[in-house]
């Protein structure tokens, strides 16, 4: 039995300062502002300089969690970065992201699960935090995925954008009452028949190259809503916790259909969804971190609120988790 649990301490984010619009896009492929919208509900994404990585992304979004956590760089013993885009095949972005922050102690690594990066690297952390190993968790989520779209692909190259988040993770005794704060519940499942419905076509070992994102779209929305809602379901069976009694619903950003579609067959009402697909676009493993910052910069998401984080993606993979912030 589990004697300590992980409470959010912080929470922050990056985003580049260049933004592409769905009307720049309309001069560079055939595609236009309303399809997009209409498909989407994307309006903009940001795009990372030229020379700005992964990393710097990564880190200025830890360190402005750091500093909503009220927390120094030396109060970090666990980093865990979930990207798809590092800057190098080694070593692991989290790596560069400690020592950014001055960091030597304590450990520092990637994972990589797509889209539902963040929810397995929550679910890592907490993991991590629970067992009594690490006393405070950096959760990164951190994107240049424009660096592997075909810009010359409008099925793709319209979806997704850059950006950067991250949580402060603490272990804190867990004192076994009802409305305790922290992350609740984590679930995560994958399965890699669907591997290549969503892909990038190269890679170090294959072809060693970087490749560019591969999407059988309408695939992966066939299966999307069904997946997200199932795993959801799991963590309302595990807690008690039900659509109703939920304050949020961070889903991971990717398209507002699959978001509303969700919220829909769960019978989550409108007002609790949080939306930034609109200004962000895709961002993969960055998107609910960027989404978690909005909410709490904009004084929506409140200590003691229960949030509902849901993420799908490339393998597929896909998982839940409920946090009382
Ligand atoms: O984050 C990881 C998970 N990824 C996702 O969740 C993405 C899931 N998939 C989707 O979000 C949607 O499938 C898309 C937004 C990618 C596409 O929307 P759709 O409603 O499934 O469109 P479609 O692929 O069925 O394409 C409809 C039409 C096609 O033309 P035809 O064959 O009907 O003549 C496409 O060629 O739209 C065309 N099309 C475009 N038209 C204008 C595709 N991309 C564009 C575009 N602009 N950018």
């Amino acid at each position: 039995m589990s004697h300590l649990r992980s409470v959010v301490r912080g929470v922050g984010s990056y985003l580049p300062a260049r933004i592409l619009t769905n009307a720049d896009l309309a001069l560079m492929v055939d595609t236009s502002d309303e399809w997009i919208v209409q498909r989407t509900g994307i309006r903009a994404r940001h795009i990372a300089a030229e020379g700005e990585v992964t990393s710097d992304l990564a880190l200025s979004a830890a360190r402005a969690a750091l500093e909503d956590a009220g927390l120094e760089p030396a109060d970090i013993d666990l980093i865990v970065l979930a990207t798809s885009t590092p800057d190098n095949t080694f070593p692991a972005t989290a790596v560069s992201v400690q020592s950014g922050l001055g960091i030597t102690h304590g450990a520092a690594f990637d994972l990589q699960a797509v889209c539902s990066g963040f929810v397995f690297a929550l679910a890592t952390a907490d993991n991590f935090l629970k067992s009594g190993s690490h006393k405070r968790a950096l959760v990164i989520g951190a994107e240049t995925f424009s660096r592997i779209l075909d810009w010359s692909d409008r099925t793709t190259c319209v979806l997704f954008g850059d950006g950067a988040g991250a949580l402060v993770l603490e272990a804190v005794p867990d004192e076994g009452k009802d409305d305790e704060r922290g992350v609740l519940t984590t679930h995560l499942r994958s399965d890699g028949r669907y591997k290549t419905k969503l892909y990038v076509d190269g890679g170090v070992s294959s072809t060693r190259s970087v490749g560019y994102l591969r999407m059988e779209g309408r695939e992966v929305f066939r299966h999307a809503v069904g997946m997200i809602t199932d795993v959801i379901e799991d963590a309302f069976r595990a807690t008690g916790i039900d659509a109703g009694t939920i304050d949020w619903f961070v889903p991971h950003q990717a398209n507002r259909r699959i978001i509303d579609g969700s919220a829909h067959k769960l019978g989550i009402a409108p007002e609790k969804v949080v939306i930034t697909v609109d200004q962000h676009g895709n961002t993969s493993a960055a998107s609910i971190p960027l989404a978690l910052a909005s909410a709490h910069a904009d004084g929506r998401i409140k200590q003691g609120d229960v949030v509902l984080l849901e993420a799908m993606g490339g393998g597929f993979t896909w998982g839940s988790a409920l946090v009382r912030w």
